[in-house]
Order: structure tokens, then sequence, then C-alpha cells
């Protein structure tokens, strides 16, 4: 799949993607799609209005990959991923994330956490944490990759699910998320590569 760059892409601070921009700040409007993905990715969703709430919640911030109108026209989803964020003081808490399952393994979750990462940082946040299943290898995968360490565990954290058992929840913590500058990079660059994964991807579909 090609898809044109699109004026829509544009931000200030966030590189052109054809096909794919970063939401920097969820909106009210953004929630059914959520809410629809949301439903995809967990067998415990959190409610609609969990997320409403949220968005007013002066500690939180929530980003999500969007497709742009070109890359609608090519048949993207409206929202490919999302994640979202709280700081307070020094610390800074990773609350979710997630991608759509038709994209899975093309860096979308990676450049979601990257920019959460950024802004954290720029909120002053010098430790991130965040919990995962003990049986999500995939969720736990792409914490390690990012420098998150496992630092503890919490007995039966989560509740059993339609698919899973009551399970613990591995504590992981990013003691040195980096500098901002530095952060911006690696996001930029893992927003360039989810862009060729993702046109790799679907051009291998439609062969
Ligand atoms: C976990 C999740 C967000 C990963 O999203 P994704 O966009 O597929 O992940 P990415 O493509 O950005 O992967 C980045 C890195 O994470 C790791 N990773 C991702 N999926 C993995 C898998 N299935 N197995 C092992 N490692 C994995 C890899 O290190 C990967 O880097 P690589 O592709 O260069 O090897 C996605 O599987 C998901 O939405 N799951 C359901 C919701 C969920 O569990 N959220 C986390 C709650 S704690």
């Amino acid at each position: 799949m090609m898809v044109m760059s699109d004026k829509n892409a544009v931000q200030p601070g966030n590189p052109t993607i054809a096909g794919l921009a970063l939401l920097n700040a969820l909106k009210e409007a953004d929630l059914d799609h959520v809410d629809a993905l949301e439903k995809r990715c967990f067998d415990s969703p959190w409610p609609r209005d969990a997320y409403a709430r949220e968005l007013h919640n002066p500690f939180s911030f929530y980003k999500a990959i969007r497709s742009t109108e070109a890359g609608k026209t090519a048949g993207l989803a409206p929202i490919l991923a999302y994640g979202g964020c709280h700081v307070l003081g020094e610390d800074a808490h990773i609350m979710t994330v997630a991608a759509h399952p038709d994209y899975r393994r093309c860096g979308l979750a990676e450049w979601i956490m990257l920019a959460l990462l950024t802004d954290a940082v720029e909120r002053a946040a010098a430790a991130v944490h965040l919990e995962a299943r003990e049986s999500n290898r995939a969720a736990i995968g792409l914490y390690e990759k990012l420098g998150f360490e496992q630092v503890g565990l919490r007995r039966n954290y989560y509740p059993a699910t339609r698919t899973s058992p009551r399970e613990d929840a591995i504590l992981m913590t990013s003691f040195n998320p980096g500098p901002s500058e530095q952060l911006y990079e690696q996001r930029d660059a893992a927003a360039r590569r989810a862009q060729m994964k993702l046109q790799h991807a679907t051009a291998r579909e439609k062969r």
C-alpha cells in the first residue's frame, strides 16, 4: 500500500508520516474509536466513561496514532494504537497501551510508548512505572525493549477473565527514561519504522 502524504499529518515537533499521525492529546470525539478498539484488545476493557473521565484528569495524558484522510482512503482504521500516562511529581505511570490487532508487530505500540515517555520526561518524571499480566509476553517484550526492568510482583492483581485465570502482575520500572532530546529522536525514528513496516505488511496482504 502506498499512501499519499497529507497536510493533516504534519504536527509541530512530529515527523511527517504519510497516512499516519500522532494525536498528541486524545479528545472526546476520538472515544468511540478508542472504545471499539479497547473491546478488541482487552478481556476486561475499561468502560468508555473511564476514558472520558481521564481526559479531564490534570495528571493524565492520552495519545493515539490515527490515520490521516490519505490513510483512511487507503483503508487504515481511524485509530491504530493508543496509550495513556499519569505523572505525579517525579513518578510517571503508564496506564494503558494497545495496538489494533490488524496492525500488530509494526512498531505502533513502540511509537506510542516513546511518545508517552517523551511527554512524561518533559513533565519532569524521573522514573516511569507500569504493570503487566505475567502471561502477557508481547507487552513485557515491548517494555523490556524500551529499558523497563522487572522490580516486583503483585500477587493475584488481575482478576480472572473469559480467557485467562487470575494472575499476578509483573511490576516494571524505567529508572532512566533518558533526556527528552534523545527520546524525541527515538520517537521519530520509531514513527518512521512503523510507517515502513505497516506499508510492507499491508502490501504483502494485498498480494
Ligand atoms: C502489547 C501490544 C501493545 C504490542 O503492540 P505492537 O504494536 O504489536 O508492538 P510493537 O510492534 O510496537 O513491538 C515493539 C516490540 O515489543 C516486543 N513485542 C511486541 N509483540 C511481541 C510479541 N507478540 N512477542 C514478543 N515480543 C513482542 C518486541 O520486542 C517488539 O520489537 P520487535 O518487533 O523489533 O521485535 C499489543 O500486543 C496489544 O495491543 N496487546 C493487547 C493489549 C495489551 O496487552 N496491552 C498491554 C497491557 S499491559
